[in-house]
């Protein structure tokens, strides 16, 4: 741990979620007899087509929304919203446009009653640097690129010092070169603080490139199609890593579920449709 990050990081926790079932309202089912875990500081990504449930599932984990079945839990202890080991990264960084990069980074911590005004000041400052931003602290959203805003979100959340980190595609609006960049730091940060990090996305190369593992979807209420475990080397790098031949192994197997995933459930939306004849 570096001298100018004097802050403890966060102890890392397991992630259990534990055969849940969950319907909206309206009857819709997106999860049945539904498990899956992450270890102590491990990386997962959740790869998934649109409307197999991600958002769904990181709103259960969470605790926003309550499973009608099953237990999701982090060490043993079930999930509630107000449990301050959960950091929560969403697709829009979401910050308030009349407040600095620091004050929006110090506005979760002005609940915590322990840390005074100017230590709440020091601390967001600190998770600015973190992320390459510090010397744009005094700066409103408005002046920062979109990559920069969304670091600043995600200092934001790792200013409250979570132990699990769940990210909701947080890079998606963002243009391929500073998603690739974001995706280095991302991993740079995770080898400093170390949490336990589930990360959802519908991008192949994001998934093999970040994660330990990679959990596929079907469509709801098919639960997980399979699970990849990544083994490239640590620290990983675009320039290197992604040239890797074990890299687009990586990929074009994933790719290859994918289209098996469409495929069944084109098959389940079409039962009746005939496979078209080729002369
Ligand atoms: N409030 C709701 N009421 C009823 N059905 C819903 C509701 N919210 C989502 N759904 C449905 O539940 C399923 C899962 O939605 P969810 O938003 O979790 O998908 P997703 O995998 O995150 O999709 P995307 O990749 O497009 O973000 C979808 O079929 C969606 O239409
Ligand atoms: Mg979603």
């Amino acid at each position: 741990m570096p001298e100018s990050l004097p802050y403890a990081p966060p102890q890392a926790d397991a992630l259990t979620v534990n055969d849940i079932s969950f319907s909206y309202p309206n009857g819709h089912r997106v999860f049945s007899a539904f498990s899956l875990n992450a270890k102590p500081g491990e990386f997962v990504a959740i790869l998934g087509p649109s409307g197999c449930g991600k958002t769904t599932l990181l709103n259960l984990l969470s605790g926003f929304q309550q499973p009608q079945s099953g237990q999701i839990s982090i060490n043993q202890t079930a999930v509630r919203p107000e449990r301050s080991e959960l950091g929560y990264v969403f697709q829009a960084p979401q910050l308030f446009p009349w407040l600095s990069a620091l004050e929006n980074v110090r506005f979760g911590l002005r609940m915590t009653a322990q840390l005074s005004e100017d230590q709440q000041r020091a601390q967001a400052l600190q998770y600015l640097r973190l992320v390459g931003l510090e010397s744009a602290a005094q700066r409103l959203p408005h002046q920062l690129s979109g990559g920069m805003q969304q670091r600043v979100s995600l200092a934001r959340t790792l200013a409250l010092e979570p132990s699990v980190l769940l990210m909701d595609e947080p890079f998606a609006a963002l243009d391929a070169i500073s998603r690739n960049s974001m995706n280095e730091e991302t991993l740079r940060i995770w080898a400093e603080l170390g949490q336990t990090v589930l990360f959802i996305t519908h991008d192949i190369d994001e998934a093999v490139f970040l994660a330990d593992r990679v959990i596929v979807l079907n469509i709801a209420p098919g639960g997980i199609h399979s699970e990849l475990d990544i083994h490239l080397p640590r620290p990983r790098s675009n320039l290197k890593t992604r040239r890797l031949p074990a890299f687009l192994d990586y990929r074009n197997e994933l790719m290859e579920r994918i289209s098996h995933v469409m495929e069944t459930s084109e098959a389940i939306a079409n039962p009746t449709r005939q496979p078209e004849l080729t002369a």
